[in-house]
C-alpha cells in the first residue's frame, strides 16, 4: 500500500528513530512492503520509515535504472535495520541529492566517499558491507533520516539548492 510521505516542516522528520526490537514479524514485513510500494510509486532511490511517520530505525534503498538518477551506478535493493556506519577515510565528494520529503528540489551535498555499514535485514540476518560512491551516499542520506537530519541541513552553500526544473532544465520532471 502506498503511504503518504511526510514533507520537510513536519516535526516527525526531526526525531531520533527508535531501534527495531522484533524481526521477521508480520507487522515488520507489512511495513517494508508499504515502504517498497511507496518508494516505487515515487521513483525514489531510498526511503526511511520516519518519512511515512513510523518511528523506527528502518530504511530501504536500491537503484536499478532510475529516471531521477540517470548517471548513478546500480545499488542493490536493500532493507537495512538498526544501521551502524563506520567512515573509512576522510575523503568526501559533492553531488546533487533529492529527497521524497523535499519534493521538486535538489541540493549539492558533501558525503563521505567510502564507508562500512552494518545492520540487519527483515529476518534479523546481519548485513555487513563496505561501499563507495553513490551507494555510500544513499546510505548516508537514509541513515540521516533516522537521526532527524534532512539533506538541506547538510548543504554547505545554500546557493547550491534549488528547484529541479530550474537547475536541470530539459531533464524529464520526475514524480517528486
Ligand atoms: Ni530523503
Amino acid at each position: 500500500m502506498i503511504r503518504p510521505v511526510l514533507k520537510m516542516g513536519d516535526p516527525r522528520l526531526l526525531q531520533i528513530a527508535a531501534p527495531v526490537t522484533a524481526f521477521d514479524t508480520p507487522e515488520l514485513h507489512a511495513l517494508i512492503a508499504d515502504m517498497r510500494d511507496t518508494m516505487a510509486a515515487l521513483n525514489g532511490a531510498g526511503l526511511a520509515a520516519p518519512q511515512i511517520g513510523v518511528d523506527l530505525q528502518l530504511v530501504i534503498f536500491g537503484l536499478q535504472a532510475n529516471p531521477r538518477y540517470p548517471d548513478a551506478a546500480p545499488v542493490p535493493d536493500t532493507v537495512l535495520i538498526n544501521p551502524e556506519l563506520t567512515l573509512l577515510g576522510e575523503q568526501m565528494d559533492d553531488a546533487w541529492e533529492g529527497c521524497l520529503s523535499v519534493p521538486g528540489m535538489r541540493g549539492r551535498v558533501s558525503r563521505y566517499t567510502h564507508l562500512h555499514y552494518r545492520g540487519f535485514d527483515a529476518c534479523g540476518q546481519i548485513i555487513d558491507r563496505t561501499v563507495s560512491g553513490f551507494h555510500a551516499r544513499v546510505v548516508q542520506h537514509e541513515v540521516d533520516h533516522l537521526l532527524g537530519i534532512l539533506y538541506p541541513m547538510r548543504i554547505a552553500d545554500l546557493r547550491n539548492f534549488g528547484f529541479t526544473e530550474v537547475l536541470f532544465p530539459g531533464q524529464p520532471i520526475s514524480a517528486d
